[in-house]
């Protein structure tokens, strides 16, 4: 019986290679950041008031100006389409049919074009800077013409965190049936069939646009030779002048940062360590919401991500200050479980901790989340 994101993970853990539930399931170097995440998520405590009317409460909201069902958007993640055929347009179709935000990968298994193509709601684009600026010049263009309607550019990742989980494990893109792994992937029949023999198993937005992709075959190739650590914020000035649409800064974890952003050009910035998958002992993001929104100070929007594994989790964000959650990890482990139903189940199962969480707090809709819901806001 599914009651939980927890249960869809251990479902996940069932259903997929361990290399690639490590890939989602880990931080980088002791993950102490991973960790934090959700700890201090868990030690936040709700108050609870009573004798309020909170016989209508409403998830509703608005992002960049879309009304969407609940304060929630699926965050942008690399391979998705590993752990189950076809992932991202699964999950694009579950949130577009649930009313809340996708946003896409350039790191994605299906190309921003198999994605508009099986969808038929605008949905976000997420891209890293290059070294090959003309890519992310194409990437743009191919965005504008899926009529995607944010860009998401991620500022936290000048080069690759490195996470051992990883390495240990000797993931590979695409993914290949080797020695090491034969009895494990031999134990997955139903994923071996769909994935590992499937159509589509590489990075679907670099092929046949990338000269040489065909012959890199191994990610952390891929990403080392073009993620760019030269890049600072007159590289986002240069995507700013270039998207016409709306811009989400993401990977903001500092109030410094916050304001530089905003002076970029933010729409909108996500608060994120890119769910402790880059710098270790970098603070949780629900630790250094409160002063980001204090620095925003309502300029722009303030979404954040990282160890949202309930609706509790997106109430206390939303406690804090931000306008919405996204998430990375609990999106995975529920398209691993079961697919399109099963991301449509954990965005059920979230919803309804959201709405029973809101009203136990005496809280009647999300529009009126504050910090009067938390018995130590800080
Ligand atoms: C497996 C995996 C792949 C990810 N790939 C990307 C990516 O391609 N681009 C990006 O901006 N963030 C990426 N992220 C980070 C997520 O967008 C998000 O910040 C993070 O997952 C939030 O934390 P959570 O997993 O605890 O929900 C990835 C995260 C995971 C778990």
């Amino acid at each position: 019986m599914i009651q939980s994101i927890d249960d869809l993970r251990k479902l996940a853990k069932r259903r997929i290679p361990r290399a690639i539930f490590d890939y989602a399931d880990g931080g980088s170097y002791q993950e102490r950041t991973l960790r934090a995440n959700a700890a201090d998520l868990d030690a936040l405590t709700f108050r609870q008031r009573v004798m309020v009317d909170v016989s209508s409460t409403s998830l509703a909201t608005t992002v960049l100006g879309t009304e969407i069902s609940m304060p929630l958007a699926i965050a942008p993640t690399g391979l998705a389409g590993l752990f189950h055929a076809d992932g991202e347009i699964l999950g694009a179709r579950a949130a577009a049919a649930f009313g809340i935000p996708f946003c896409l990968s350039t790191m994605s298994i299906c190309s921003i074009e198999d994605v508009r193509a099986a969808t038929n709601r605008p949905f976000w684009f997420q891209q890293y800077l290059m070294r090959d600026r003309g890519f992310n010049q194409a990437l743009i263009e191919r965005a504008i013409a899926a009529q995607c309607s944010a860009l998401m550019l991620t500022l936290d990742l000048p080069l690759l965190g490195e996470r051992w989980r990883d390495a240990r494990n000797g993931l590979s893109i695409p993914p290949r049936l080797s020695l090491r792994n034969a009895w494990d992937v031999a134990t997955k029949p139903a994923w071996a069939m769909k994935v590992l023999f499937g159509k589509r198993r590489t990075f679907g937005n670099l092929v046949g646009h990338i000269p040489g992709a065909a012959g890199l075959l191994n990610l952390a190739e891929w990403t080392h030779s073009q993620f760019d650590a030269s890049a600072t914020w007159r590289d986002v000035d240069w995507v700013r002048s270039r998207w016409p649409g709306r811009l989400i800064l993401k990977g903001v974890l500092d109030a410094e940062d916050a304001r530089l952003a905003l002076a970029a050009g933010a729409d909108a910035v996500v608060v994120s360590n890119h769910g402790g998958r880059q710098l270790d002992g970098a603070p949780s993001t629900i630790s250094v919401l409160p002063e980001v929104v204090a620095a925003i100070d309502g300029r722009c929007e303030v979404l954040f991500d990282g160890g949202i594994r309930s609706g509790q989790d997106i109430a206390k964000g939303l406690a804090l200050g931000a306008r919405a959650g996204l998430i990375g990890k609990s999106f995975l482990f529920a398209l691993a479980a079961a697919g399109e139903a099963g991301v449509t189940q954990a965005l059920t199962i979230m919803r309804n901790e959201l709405r029973v969480t809101l009203a136990l707090t005496g809280t009647p809709g999300a529009a009126a989340a504050g910090p009067h819901m938390l018995t130590d806001p800080g």
